[in-house]
């Protein structure tokens, strides 16, 4: 994901930004830039690829000044090139700024200062800003940041400097930005790896928030420019503990920034409006009559909530099978079969080995894809990056909501390509779709409800989780989280098959996990909660907010957000995740790195 740097004091300013950015390069990136206040004016250089090319330019053309700003950028509008790369500036070059995140309205605000007379040199989303700021600019620096941001709707942090004035501008909402705090001097970083040899005082901006910082001080507002108190804090954080964003570990760093991934993986993509998606895919939806999904693991639930979706929304029949078995079976494919590819780390074997089968077979592909430059991401004839950021945690958590959110976006494409999704329908989900972020940040309040459970269950012996529909695969996904780190024996199975043989396993040491989210299947699920209770079982429901019923018949309910059911996996897989993770850490185990597992699956 994108890094940030910016500083101000005395120190020369270009080794302070390379210093941070490299700190910062565990983030994973594919280009960067740096815009250093020079006595000839602002200087930028920004190179595409690894931050040896930046250093290398920088070095040709050393900048002195002890006032700049610096960007990793891990692309998602437009490609890793030196134009897409940041800072970048207004025309005349005076104002330069860095950003993380997305501004969703950009096209229509692009098109108005084309038509306003302003030249685009980049296809970055960031790049409206600098033409916003040119036109609010009048002076003072802060003001005109303020009044350009109401023109732009998303996830942003931004980072602004101004060739005549001796301080930095900034505001975030979504994406994390942080102030350090030194003697003569203050800087700013999206992440605190990038502060540490400098300062371990620190103010965590909130939402919403617009700061100044010059070499004496910082001035923190919001929006609107009334003034904002937030606290310092000392961080005491090793450089390990750092990368992990202050969490003691990166699979729960990860479940949290699940928030501003969906942000990336939806923003951009969505048209409420129009009732569409832009997926910028350079494949013809009408050139596909059936899907077969190859994928593994996590990423094989996710495929198999995309064939309910695409069935459901795009009457598109799809076939579903984990990679290992789709490569074997000899599957029928032809010219109008689009084998769709599911991967966070894009070098899973399987999948690589699935694709290949059926492309031999003549299909059509598409990889749904996390890993930037991965073999898949070669292999397959168009991309739909699912903007997850690096993934370190061995349990996929923040990469699993966010297939689910792309499985959901090329439902709705597909479904208005081919006629099966009525404008207004897409309309409602589209709208639901943007709320999901904050969703999703509701549900991780609930932490400390799902501690309480974990506490009362941890010592079990096996689990059992139940979901139908769309929910199945929240329930294979629950179990799987649960068995890989905490190494309990669970099981998971659509609810309705249940009295078909796993209702034996019942008793009262067995919890049950029921997906019993508001839907139309909802009446069903209570009845099998019922069978579960008739036989002593212990019922954990993950339940829509506001359901009264639910709490009469489960033993622990855990309430989720009301959103479209078709889009309840996102949010109800969020507490399945905290749950593995609270059970795995009350059992001592290494939840990082999970006994026999391994992040990327490269053999068969
Ligand atoms: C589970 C997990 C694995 C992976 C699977 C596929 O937490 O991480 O099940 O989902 O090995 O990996 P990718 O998505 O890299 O192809």
């Amino acid at each position: 994901m994108c890094g940030i740097v910016g500083y101000v004091g005395f120190r020369n300013a270009t080794d302070v930004l390379l210093d941070g950015l490299r700190r910062l390069e565990y983030r994973g990136y594919d280009s960067a830039g740096i815009a250093v206040r020079t006595p000839e004016g602002l200087k930028v250089v920004k190179r595409s690829g690894k931050l040896s090319s930046l250093a290398e330019a920088v070095g040709k053309t050393p900048l002195q000044g002890a006032l700049g700003i610096g960007h990793t950028r891990w692309a998602t509008h437009g490609a890793p090139t030196d134009p897409n790369a940041h800072p970048h500036t207004t025309e005349d070059g005076r104002i330069a700024l860095i950003h993380n995140g997305i501004f969703e309205n950009y096209l229509e605000l692009k098109e108005a200062l084309q038509a306003r007379g302003h030249r685009f040199r980049s296809e970055t989303d960031t790049e409206v800003l600098a033409h916003l700021l040119e036109e609010t600019y009048r002076g003072d620096l802060l003001e005109a940041l303020r009044e350009a941001l109401k023109a732009v709707r998303g996830a942003y942090a931004v980072v602004v400097a101004h060739e005549d004035h001796e301080e930095i501008v900034a505001a975030r909402t979504v994406s994390p930005l942080v102030v350090g705090l030194g003697e003569g001097e203050n800087f700013l970083a999206s992440d605190v790896p990038a502060l540490l040899p400098y300062t371990r005082r620190v103010i965590f901006l909130h939402d919403g928030d617009v700061v100044r910082l010059t070499r004496e001080g910082v001035e923190i507002t919001d929006l609107e420019g009334r003034p904002v108190q937030r606290e310092a804090v000392e961080v005491d954080w090793t450089l390990e503990a750092a990368e992990k964003g202050g969490f003691p570990h990166y699979m729960l760093k990860e479940i949290y920034e699940q928030p501003w991934v969906l942000e990336n993986t939806l923003g951009g993509r969505l048209r409420e409006e129009e009732g569409t998606v832009e997926l910028g895919l350079a494949l013809d939806p009408r050139e596909v009559d059936r899907v077969h999904v190859i994928a593994c693991g996590t990423a094989g639930y996710a495929g198999l909530y995309g064939k309910y979706l695409l069935e459901t929304l795009a009457r598109l029949p799809t076939e579903w099978d984990v990679a290992s078995e789709y490569r074997y079976r000899d599957p029928v494919v032809d010219s109008r079969t689009l084998a769709l590819a599911i991967s966070q780390s894009g070098e899973t074997i399987d999948t690589l080995e699935g694709l290949r089968e059926a492309k031999r077979k003549g299909a059509r592909s598409l990889g749904v894809i996390n890993a930037k430059g991965s073999t898949l991401t070669r292999e397959v004839e168009d991309v739909l990056y699912i903007h997850a950021g690096p993934e370190i945690g061995v349990a996929s958590t923040k990469a699993y909501t966010a297939m689910l959110a792309a499985m959901a976006l090329l439902a709705v494409w597909f479904g208005r390509a081919r006629g099966a999704l009525a404008p207004e329908e897409a309309q409602r989900l589209l709208r639901e779709m943007r709320r999901l972020p904050r969703l999703v940040e509701e549900v991780l309040e609930k932490r400390p409800l799902v501690a309480h459970v974990a506490e009362k269950y941890h010592q079990a012996q096996d689990f059992l989780f139940l979901g139908r529909h769309v929910q199945a695969p929240t329930a294979y996904e629950g179990a799987l989280k649960l068995k890989e780190i905490s190494y309990i024996h669970a099981e998971a199975y659509p609810a309705g098959e249940m009295k078909h043989g796993p209702i034996a396993l019942i008793d009262e040491h067995l919890p049950v996990v029921v997906l019993a989210t508001k839907g139309p299947l909802y009446e069903k699920t209570l009845s099998n909660i019922q069978e579960v209770r008739a036989r002593g079982g212990k019922v954990i429901a993950i339940a829509t907010e506001g359901d009264e019923e639910i709490p009469r018949l489960a033993q622990d309910v855990i309430y989720v957000p009301e959103v479209h059911p078709l889009l309840a996996p996102i949010v109800s897989v969020v507490p399945l995740q905290l749950l593995a993770y609270e059970i795995a850490v009350l059992l001592g185990r290494d939840v990082d790195q999970p006994r026999n597992l391994a992040k990327s699956v490269t053999v068969e």
